[in-house]
């Protein structure tokens, strides 16, 4: 019965805790792929070729459905998996589009034109390779004009995540916090473009104070997923949930733990 949910590293767990609270009948497969991690520094090709490998294996485990919970795979390799044919029965998704209709308020899968919405002025914080693609705003110009997006290319957050060093992470934060609001010195709302980031999101929210709405993705894709399972419960899948990497099980296991504070044991992918 699992579902796949997919990131570089830790931070696809910030998208599956809000996927189990949502739907804690569902199994989930999350697969980790620390030993390759952080994919926000390689080129497009790398993470489409590491992307692809990983969603083939959590297909061939019996997940129907692969949720990449990591924007700098769906910025660089969704597109090219879905436009180059998937495999009978399967299905992988990303995470812009939840985030961007909820910014937008739109309801999930409204396909109108673009159109003028309430929030003007967005503080994308994402990995260098993110914010390269621009896929964020490609997405957003689907469905809202007018908007003017500022983008912060956060480098150095998620390896200090994924080594644990949450003090190195929050001085990171606030550096490019700043940089940021000296391109856009008053955000209206701030967007969290990298699953790892809700980790840090008490700072994103400090440094930016208290007026700057943030969005940040585990609710919003917990509930769109939600709804996509509703309408298509053949994704259910087959194959046995739990928590894989390509990286120390032991070391992975335990900075999962410390993250949602909750024991979690990874195996060997
Ligand atoms: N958590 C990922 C994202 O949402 C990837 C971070 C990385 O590996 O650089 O972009």
């Amino acid at each position: 019965m699992a579902v796949g949910i997919f990131d570089s590293g830790l931070g696809g767990l910030t998208v599956l805790n809000a996927a189990q609270a949502r739907l804690p009948d569902v199994e989930f497969l999350y697969y980790g792929d620390n030993a390759h991690a952080p994919y926000g520094v390689r080129d497009a090709e790398d993470i489409y070729q590491l992307t692809r490998a990983a969603v083939h294996s959590m297909w061939d485990q019996g997940c129907n459905l692969v949720i990449l919970a990591c924007n700098t795979a769906s910025a660089a390799a969704l597109r090219r998996m879905q436009e180059g044919g998937l495999p009978k029965g399967k299905r992988v998704l990303g995470v812009f589009v939840p985030l961007i209709e909820a910014l937008t308020e739109r309801q999930w899968g409204d396909n109108s034109p673009p159109r003028e919405v309430a929030v003007q002025h967005v503080a994308l914080f994402a990995t260098p390779a993110t914010v390269a693609s621009r896929a964020f705003q490609r997405e957003l110009a689907f469905r809202a004009i007018g908007v003017d997006v500022e983008a912060q290319s956060c480098g150095g957050v998620v390896d200090a995540i994924e080594d644990g060093d949450m003090i190195l992470a929050e001085a990171l934060v606030r550096s490019h916090v700043d940089a940021l609001k000296r391109k856009m010195p008053q955000p209206q709302a701030a967007i969290l473009g990298c699953t790892h980031y809700p980790l840090m999101q008490d700072v994103f929210q400090a440094a930016l104070g208290p007026e700057v709405k943030v969005f940040s993705q585990g609710t919003l894709v917990a509930e769109s997923l939600a709804d996509y399972l509703e309408r298509h419960p053949d994704m259910l899948g087959s194959g046995p949930g739990g928590f894989v990497t390509t990286g120390n099980p032991a070391r992975v296991s335990d900075r999962a733990t410390q993250f949602l504070r909750r024991e979690i044991t990874f195996r060997s992918a």
